[in-house]
C-alpha cells in the first residue's frame, strides 16, 4: 500500500487521450505539442513523446523541462522574456515565440531561431475573466494587424490561444471563422500558425472528423502547418488524487478531514471556485470531504457514499492531473503528495515521494 496522498496517473487512460491526438494529427495534418504549464510530470513522457509532436513552454524552465525530457519540436514562449533569459530560452527550443511586437523589437536580433509572434484575436470561450485571454486590456498578444504587418519579414508565425476549455466544436470554428476574417492577410504570409490550448477534442462524442476537416481547410486556405498546444485535452480524466479519511465529525453536515489540502493539492479549484469530483458519487451517505489545511474553506466537496465514512476511508479524487500538480505547493507544511503511476499490467510504482528535506528546501 502506497502511504496518501498521492497522485495517480493511469497510463491506460492516459493512452485513450494520446491515441486521440495522434488520430487529429494524422488526420488533419496539425502537429501537437504538449502545454506544460498544464501538465509536466516528466515520468509519463516516455509515453506521450510516442502521439505527440513535442512541447510548448510558458518560461525558461518549461521550454528547459520540454527539451530535455520530452524532446522533439520544442516551443518556446514566455508572456516576457527577460534580458537574462533570452539566449538560454533559444538554445532549447526550435521556435521562439513573442508575446509582443516591443519584445520582438528587442530580442529578434539576440536569436537564430524561428520566430513567431502572439495573435490576438479579441474573443475567446472563457467564461472566466481570470483566465479570459481577451478581456479588456489583456497583455497576451498583439491585437492590431496593422502594428504587425511591419515586422512580418521577422516572423515565420503566429500563435494564437483563445480557446478555454471549449468542448463546443461549432463554437470553435465560428471563432476560427473570425480569426480567418481578421487576421487573413497576415496569415497567408507566414509559414505556421498555432491554434493554442483549450480546445477539448478528446471529450465525449466530439466530433473528430469535422474538427479535422475544418483544421485541414484553415491549413489549406493559407498554406500553413497548423499547430496545437493540448494541455488538459491530453490528460483529461487520467489521474486521480488519493487521499484517507483522518477524522470524521458532525456540525449540521457530516464532515470527513483527509490527509490532503485544496489549497495545496488542487489549487486551481479553489482559484475557481468549482468542487473536486468523486466517482460514482453515489449512495445514501453524504459528507463534505475537507482538507487538513487551517484554511477555513479547505473543502473539496460535498459527495455521496454507499457506506458512512470513517477514519481510515479511501477517497479518491477524480481528474487531479491538469493544473493541478503543477501547482502544488507546501502551504501549512502539508505533505505533498507523491506522484505514482499504474501501468497498463495493473502494477502500481511510485515515482516521487516529498520529504522534509524537499519542504526545507523551498524555502531558506
Ligand atoms: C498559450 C497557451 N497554450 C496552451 C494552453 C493550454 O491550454 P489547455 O490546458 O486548456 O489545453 C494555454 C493555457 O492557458 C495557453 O495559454
Amino acid at each position: 500500500m502506497i502511504q496518501t496522498p498521492y497522485y495517480l496517473i493511469d497510463k491506460e487512460k492516459l493512452t485513450r487521450n494520446m491515441e486521440i491526438v495522434a488520430r487529429v494529427r494524422a488526420q488533419s495534418g496539425a502537429r501537437a505539442l504538449l502545454a506544460l504549464k498544464c501538465f509536466a510530470t516528466w515520468s509519463v513522457f516516455d509515453l506521450m513523446r510516442q502521439y505527440m509532436d513535442g512541447t510548448t513552454s510558458s518560461s525558461l524552465y518549461e521550454v528547459r523541462l520540454g527539451r530535455e525530457k520530452f524532446g522533439g519540436e520544442t516551443h518556446a514562449y514566455s508572456v516576457a522574456w527577460a534580458d537574462h533569459e533570452i539566449d538560454e530560452a533559444a538554445s532549447h527550443a526550435d521556435k521562439i515565440i513573442f508575446n509582443t511586437v516591443g519584445q520582438l523589437d528587442r530580442f529578434a536580433d539576440r536569436v537564430d531561431i524561428a520566430q513567431g509572434l502572439r495573435l490576438n484575436p479579441g474573443i475567446s470561450s472563457s467564461s472566466f475573466d481570470l483566465a479570459d485571454p481577451a478581456r479588456p486590456f489583456s497583455r497576451l498578444g498583439e491585437w492590431d494587424a496593422a502594428r504587425v504587418e511591419p515586422v512580418l519579414d521577422r516572423v515565420s508565425g503566429f500563435m494564437i490561444h483563445n480557446n478555454c476549455e471549449n468542448a463546443d466544436f461549432e463554437l470553435f470554428s465560428r471563432m476560427l471563422d473570425t480569426i480567418e476574417q481578421k487576421f487573413g492577410a497576415l496569415l497567408s504570409r507566414v509559414e505556421w500558425v498555432s491554434l493554442g490550448g483549450g480546445i477539448h477534442f478528446t471529450g465525449e462524442n466530439y466530433p473528430l472528423d469535422a474538427f479535422c476537416e475544418r483544421l485541414k481547410r484553415f491549413s489549406g486556405r493559407f498554406g500553413v502547418q497548423v499547430y496545437l498546444e493540448p494541455g488538459e485535452a491530453a490528460i483529461t480524466k487520467s489521474t486521480t488524487l488519493e487521499v484517507t479519511v483522518l477524522d470524521t465529525l458532525y456540525n449540521g453536515k457530516h464532515l470527513a478531514i483527509v490527509d490532503s489540502s485544496i489549497e495545496a493539492h488542487m489549487l486551481d479549484l479553489l482559484i475557481y471556485r468549482e468542487s473536486a469530483r468523486v466517482a460514482p458519487n453515489a449512495g445514501e451517505h453524504e459528507f463534505m470531504v475537507c482538507g487538513k489545511s487551517c484554511l477555513a474553506g479547505d473543502v473539496f466537496g460535498t459527495f455521496r457514499f454507499p457506506q458512512a465514512l470513517k477514519v481510515g476511508d479511501r477517497v479518491s479524487i477524480q481528474d487531479a492531473a491538469g493544473y493541478t500538480m503543477v501547482k502544488k505547493n507546501w502551504f501549512n507544511g502539508v505533505q505533498m503528495p507523491s506522484i505514482a503511476i499504474r501501468e497498463p499490467d495493473g502494477s502500481v510504482r511510485t515515482v516521487r515521494e516529498f520529504t522534509f528535506a524537499d519542504y526545507e528546501a523551498s524555502l531558506s
